[in-house]
């Protein structure tokens, strides 16, 4: 398996010094930078907009890893792509054709992942997953950072690599130092990490402890 890459949730962070945050989480040795985005509709919460996007693109030296909540992804694929996401995650109970918007993220130069929510089998991506570089196993109920990790997606987790290969496998929600070796041991390869980096005095301490199950707190 490929090396553990970390994905800090800039969700957690201090929105009034967004750059520097998203610098010191790359300084601490970051694999890319998560970004959610909700739009009130596919999730109870709103959060952020490709102008976010953009703008934090000159302080990212790491790829731009960016989470589409939302009830349309088909219609904003382009801002995301212009804004310059290097992968776009959309839910695949977002809407009746994921290849088609597979198709538009790939054309637009980017990684596309497809999103399963806790609720939602991996049946549910048999005919897509062949399609895209990503999956992501969500391992909460999107919406809100904080939320406790659900354990019986780590059966999901296992079923989805026996699918996918050596491909990427990202899960996001409750991610921590304990959560994370169970995932690992699953067959995960991505971690978003929003409260616990971020709540990390260290943040160094917090990604080296997501990546080896070891250290942290
Ligand atoms: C949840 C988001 C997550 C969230 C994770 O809807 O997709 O990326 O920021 O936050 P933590 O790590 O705090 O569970
Ligand atoms: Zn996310």
């Amino acid at each position: 398996m490929s090396k553990i890459k970390i994905a800090p949730s800039i969700l957690a962070s201090d929105f009034s010094r967004l750059g520097e945050e998203v610098a010191s989480v790359i300084e601490a040795g970051a694999d890319m930078i998560h970004i959610d985005v909700m739009d009130g509709h596919f999730t109870p919460n709103i959060t952020i907009g490709p102008c976010v996007v953009s703008s934090l693109r000159s302080h990212c030296t790491v790829p731009m890893d960016v989470h589409l909540m939302i009830s349309d992804p088909g219609a904003y694929i382009k801002d995301f792509a212009d804004a310059g996401a290097d992968i776009i995650s959309f839910h695949i109970e977002a809407g009746p054709h994921p290849h088609r918007i597979i198709n538009q993220i790939k054309e637009l130069g980017c990684q596309a992942g497809i999103v399963l929510n806790p609720g939602t089998s991996e049946n549910d991506i048999e005919f897509v997953a062949e399609f895209v570089d990503m999956v992501l196993v969500m391992t909460v109920n999107p919406g809100f950072g904080g939320q406790a990790f659900i354990p019986e997606m780590l059966r999901k987790i296992r079923n989805i690599r026996a699918m996918i290969g050596d491909r990427d496998l990202e899960v996001d929600g409750g991610i921590d130092q304990s959560t994370s070796a169970e995932v690992i041991a699953a067959g995960a390869n991505v971690l978003v990490a929003g409260s616990y980096v971020f709540r990390h005095a260290s943040y160094l301490e917090a990604i080296e402890s997501l990546r080896t199950g070891v250290g942290g707190e």
